[in-house]
């Protein structure tokens, strides 16, 4: 069965041939494309925890050792996600390799001391009440159509909201961010590839333009005078976009998702709000938004008994080991009230995510606005994942209808 089901799977650890009908990066891949990858990811890591799928790649799915590799001061930034967005688009230079997630070392931390200015809880947290007011504002709206005929979540406000709390970021004219990126770029299902080079080349005219948003105050020096370069500029604010809006469009749409699946929570939550913090966190490790990170490999190691060369690329499936039954109980049950200590989904150690807190305010805001009403919405069709990024886990659209009485 292991070697049937695995198509893609070269070598288990200990080296048996299990399967090689297709590229094995791509058979890898292809599992957390799939509407659901848990069983065969449960199935990898009670085989094979650090999984050698060959051409350097290792797969890494326990909860322990992801853990473990995600805080590896040894280890390089990996390029999981740059990968599967590479492509500069006829720029000059290639923002996914000047963007934080790419950098090591002192030059990440001076980067991201730079960045993470703008994205400290009290700069965050200055956002809420826009975050409050658009999230009222977009499920009110949605629920005064949903009534007559399904609506889509995502559309409507899943993706609407972390699209509009960047716009409002980077202080962007509505019209402009609607027809030059959302409408464009961030709505729809392209290649991710696609989306970099156009991404950069609206933040360069953006910056060519001026205004008070988050593009001047990134090209702002701190009080040393140490400051981004135009290019460093751009490309972060190319990672900022496309980290931000899909990743906090899943967790908002993935939630949901959860609470129609699980009447017995949602109906909990309608009479006790406090409950909504720990439905965000169990979204989080349930359904993650982020499904992997990853790490290289500066020199050969050793990894829970398997051997990895120098220059290896270390798969870390974050979606794998939050369902690890051994740090979560009976994993495949939505439960907020479990313990969520050691949540791997915004990553760890110097690449922790710089937008956790924010992302973690706009789904609560959503769930709150939606609380009294949540109880009458019914999906009206079978989730429609996206399939054209790996590393992520959002739906296409969620098409969802009220109910009355
Ligand atoms: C639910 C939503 C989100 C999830 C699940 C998520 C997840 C992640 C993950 C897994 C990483 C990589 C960590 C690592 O390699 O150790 C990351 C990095 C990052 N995220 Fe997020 N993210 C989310 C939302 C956001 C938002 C809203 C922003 C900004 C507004 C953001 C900005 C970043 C940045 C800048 C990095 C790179 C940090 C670095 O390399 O130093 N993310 N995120």
């Amino acid at each position: 069965m292991w070697g049937s089901s695995y198509n893609g799977f070269m070598k288990s650890s200990d080296g048996s041939e299990v399967g090689s009908e297709v590229p094995p990066i791509w058979g890898i891949y292809e599992i957390a494309r799939s509407p659901d990858p848990w069983a065969r990811w449960a199935e990898i890591r009670e085989h094979s925890p650090v999984l050698d799928v060959g051409e350097g790649l290792f797969f890494v799915t326990s909860w322990a050792l992801v853990d473990q590799v995600v805080r590896d001061p040894d280890l390089l930034a990996g390029s999981g996600v740059a990968r599967s967005m590479s492509g500069t688009g006829n720029l000059d230079y290639d923002p996914t390799q000047l963007w934080l997630m790419a950098l090591d070392g002192t030059p990440h931390s001076r980067a991201r001391g730079l960045v993470r200015r703008e994205f400290t809880s009290s700069r965050v947290g200055m956002l809420l009440p826009f975050i409050e007011d658009n999230a009222n504002r977009l499920v009110d709206a949605f629920f005064a159509g949903a009534a007559s005929e399904p609506k889509d979540f995502v559309s409507h406000v899943a993706q609407r909201l972390p699209s509009e709390v960047i716009r409002h970021l980077f202080d962007i004219d509505s019209k402009v961010w609607e027809t030059d990126a959302h409408g464009d770029l961030v709505s729809r299902d392209i290649d991710p590839a696609e989306t970099i080079g156009s991404l950069a080349r609206f933040f360069e005219a953006q910056c060519e333009i001026g205004g008070e948003g988050l593009l001047s105050k990134l090209r702002s020096p701190d009080e040393s005078g140490a400051k981004l370069s135009l290019e460093e500029v751009v490309s972060n604010a190319v990672l900022l976009t496309t980290a931000a809006i899909d990743t906090t469009t899943g967790l908002i749409a993935n939630a949901l998702i959860c609470l129609l699946r699980s009447p017995g929570v949602r109906e909990r939550l309608c009479s006790n709000p406090s409950l909504i913090p720990a439905v965000v966190e169990e979204t989080l490790r349930f359904e993650p938004p982020a499904l992997s990170c990853s790490r290289y490999t500066r020199e050969s190691m050793s990894l829970d008994g398997v051997e990895i060369p120098a220059g290896s690329h270390l798969l870390l499936g974050i979606g794998a080991a939050n369902r690890d039954s051994a740090k979560y109980p009976n994993p495949n049950q939505f439960d907020p009230d479990r313990d969520h200590t050691g949540l791997l989904t915004f990553g760890g150690g110097r690449h922790f995510c710089l937008g956790a807190t924010l992302a973690r305010m706009e789904a609560r805001a959503v769930l709150e606005s939606m609380l009294s009403r949540i109880g009458s919405l019914t999906l009206v069709e079978p989730v429609d994942w996206r399939s054209s990024n790996p590393t992520v886990r959002v739906p296409r659209a969620l098409w969802v209808r009220t109910t009355s009485g």
